[in-house]
């Protein structure tokens, strides 16, 4: 059997959408109760339900064989773990964004500029790689209020439609990356459980097929 860690939240009802695209069955009531840890009907699976941010740990400490979360989380992670496959929902970006009016964020000797985000690995690389000297502030969500109210100049965040974006009067200066949802596969697992771990992706592959 193959534990698979999945995200809760945004990406959980895509991950088993496409479970049941590909064929993997688990009981409607099964999937509605608040049960952290569930099987699906072949006894093959079993899914745990961890916070995003969790899904990496679990899967790079062999918790779980296999774990779906965003390219975001993972990328924040820095986990050491195998990465066969993108599954093709979840896609939003991650962005630079500010005022309508606020300059774009470059090197100012008179200060530096102040970021809000919930990624702040991501966030201070990709403006240290830019030789931008910035100063972090790490939310833990709500980050487009940060500018609003004067908390900082820019933020990086995740965009899906950008309607929080632009419901709060703010603007996009740049993309950092383009994100989706990942499975994401234990290093030990990937060699020693070979042939399910094989399974799942071709089975994963199918469901995502079976989409177009
Ligand atoms: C995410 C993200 C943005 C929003 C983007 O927040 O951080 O705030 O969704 O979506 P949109 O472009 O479709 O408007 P989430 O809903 O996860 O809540 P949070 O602000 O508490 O992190």
């Amino acid at each position: 059997m193959l534990t698979i860690a999945i995200a809760k939240g945004r990406l959980q009802d895509q991950a088993f959408d496409l479970f049941r695209r590909a064929g993997i069955v688990i009981p409607p009531d099964t999937l509605a109760s608040r049960r952290l840890l569930i099987e699906d009907q072949s006894g093959l699976y079993s899914f745990i339900f961890v916070k995003a941010s969790d899904v990496p740990v679990y899967v790079e400490y062999g918790v779980a064989d296999a774990g779906v979360c965003g390219l975001d989380v993972l990328l924040e992670s820095q986990a050491d773990v195998h990465e066969p496959l993108d599954l093709k929902f979840g896609v939003c970006r991650l962005v630079v964004a500010g005022k309508k009016d606020s300059p774009e964020p470059t090197h100012n000797p008179m200060g530096t500029a102040r970021v809000a985000t919930k990624y702040p690995r991501m966030a201070s690389d990709y403006f240290q790689r830019r030789g931008v000297p910035i100063e972090l502030i790490e939310l833990g969500g709500s980050v487009e209020l940060a500018p609003l109210l004067g908390l900082s100049e820019h933020i990086v965040d995740l965009v899906e439609t950008g309607r929080t974006l632009r419901e709060n009067g703010l603007v996009e200066i740049e993309t950092i990356v383009e994100v989706s949802a990942r499975l994401i596969v234990n290093r030990a697992s990937y060699h020693l459980k070979r042939a399910p771990v094989a399974d799942l992706i071709g089975t994963l592959k199918n469901g995502i097929a079976a989409e177009a």
